[in-house]
Order: structure tokens, then C-alpha cells, then sequence
């Protein structure tokens, strides 16, 4: 439930900075309410989720929860920094996003462990696997960014290029395509509200250079290696559903 009221809480904040209008297929919070309720309820949630914590009276816990909430907000923080550069590499793409979401998600694994007391090395691999979970999740959510259908995706489709965001699928993009297509995708992401139509360029043209798949197979990558952590334990119906979880991150279509 704690991690639930954290998630909850940057989502709620997500929307105010990234003008979301969408959010689970309907209007987003700050679309029915405005930004200063969004903030305050996120804030609020954010709160209640450490007094909760705090009432566990487990420090390895709370230490746990707070880290991951430190990692969220740098990596929004970095991410800000780095909106319509065009010049940053996969590695700071990979920093940011495992930052902002596979940090929690780590995190979530992590502290099945610790509550259970588990040993440092079930504590060590459980946070790897989510990492590795939280990064494939966040690099197929990229993706979907591009791919989706609008209805099913539960958000607005090319929201990532309009706010100028640098994903993993532009990037292979910006390095796989003609200087002339380079000058037409900066033009795009500089030149302020991309139009439908120029989404559909940008779509097309990562349809053409392969993109899509080498994102999905980036993704790919991540969920193999986080189920290769998964070996470290017994079978088990809770195992099955981890190895089902991370399976599923990359099949989705919303
Ligand atoms: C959300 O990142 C990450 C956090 C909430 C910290 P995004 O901005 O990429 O996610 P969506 O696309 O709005 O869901
Ligand atoms: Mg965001
Ligand atoms: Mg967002």
C-alpha cells in the first residue's frame, strides 16, 4: 500500500509537469481539477505514505522507500535538464529512466525481502530484478509512446514528442536516419505543438529505420536478464508470478 500512495503521488505530480491529459484511459486529475489540487493531493499522499512507513518501525524500510523517492525526483530533475537535447547518449537516457521508475520498482522488490528478513543476497538479487523490470517497463512505455492505439494506451499517443522528451526509440532514430531527416526531427521538437501530422512523420520514419523493434528488443534484453535473476530461487507460485510480470511488460499494448 505504501508503494501504491508513492506511485500514486508521482503520478498525480507527473501530469502537472508534463501537461498530461490522460491518465488510465481517463481524464487525468490535473485535466478535471487543475494543478494546485494535483500537487497538494500528491504531496499529501507522499506524506501519508512515510507515516505509514514510519509505523512499521523497520529503518531498512524506511531508508528503502526514501531512496527510491530521492532517485524518482533526480531523475525527473535530470530529465528536465535534458528535454529537447538531441545530443544526449543512450547511457543518459538509461540514467534517467532508471531513476524515475525502475527505482521504485526496485525498491517494491527489495522490501518483500527485507520484511520477510530475507538474506542480503535475496535482498540484492530482488532489487536487481526490479531495476531490470522497471527498466524494460519504462523503455516499452517509450515505445508505446509512438505505437500505441490511443484508446487502449490510456493516454495521448506522441505526448513524449510534444514535450520535447528524448526517448530511447528518437534516439536510435536521430542515429540511424539521413542529416536532411536529423534537421526535419529537430525542427520538429524546437518548433514548439508538433502537429498530428508530424508525428505520423516521426512514426513513419521509425517504422522505416527500425526503431520500434530495437527498442522492443532493448526491452527485451532487460526482462531476460531480470528473469536470469529469478534462477537464485526456489519455484514457487510467487516466483511464477514475478517471471509473469516481467513477461508481461513487454507484451502490452496499454
Ligand atoms: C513517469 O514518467 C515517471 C514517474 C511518475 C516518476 P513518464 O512521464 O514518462 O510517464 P507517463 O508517460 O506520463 O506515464
Ligand atoms: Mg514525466
Ligand atoms: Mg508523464
Amino acid at each position: 500500500s505504501i508503494v501504491e500512495f508513492i506511485h500514486t503521488a508521482t503520478l498525480l505530480h507527473d501530469d502537472v509537469i508534463d501537461q498530461g491529459e490522460m491518465r488510465r484511459g481517463r481524464k487525468a486529475a490535473r485535466a478535471l481539477w487543475g494543478n494546485h489540487p494535483s500537487i497538494l493531493v500528491g504531496d499529501y499522499l507522499y506524506v501519508s505514505a512515510a507515516t505509514h512507513s514510519l509505523s512499521l518501525n523497520n529503518n531498512e524500510v524506511n531508508y528503502a522507500l526514501l531512496g527510491a523517492c530521492r532517485r524518482m525526483i533526480e531523475g525527473e530533475m535530470i530529465q528536465f535538464s535534458c528535454r529537447s537535447n538531441l545530443n544526449i547518449k543512450d547511457e543518459e537516457y538509461l540514467r534517467i529512466i532508471q531513476n524515475k521508475t525502475a527505482s521504485l520498482i526496485s525498491a517494491a522488490c527489495c522490501l518483500g525481502a527485507i520484511i520477510a528478513n530475507g538474506t542480503e543476497r535475496d535482498k540484492g538479487l530482488l532489487g536487481r530484478f526490479g531495476m531490470d523490470l522497471g527498466t524494460a517497463f519504462q523503455v516499452a512505455d517509450d515505445t508505446l509512446d509512438y505505437t500505441a492505439e490511443n484508446d487502449l494506451f490510456g493516454k495521448t499517443i506522441g505526448n513524449d514528442l510534444q514535450e520535447g522528451k528524448i526517448t530511447l526509440p528518437l534516439l536510435h532514430l536521430l542515429g540511424a536516419c539521413s542529416p536532411a531527416e536529423k534537421d526535419q526531427i529537430k525542427r520538429i521538437i524546437t518548433g514548439g505543438e508538433p502537429r498530428s501530422g508530424e508525428l505520423g512523420t516521426v512514426r513513419e520514419l521509425m517504422n522505416r529505420y527500425g526503431s520500434v523493434a530495437y527498442s522492443m528488443e532493448v526491452a527485451h534484453r532487460y526482462v531476460n536478464h531480470a528473469k536470469s535473476l529469478l534462477d537464485g530461487f526456489d519455484d514457487s507460485p510467487h516466483k511464477r508470478a514475478l517471471q509473469a510480470i516481467a513477461d508481461y511488460v513487454v507484451t502490452r499494448d496499454h
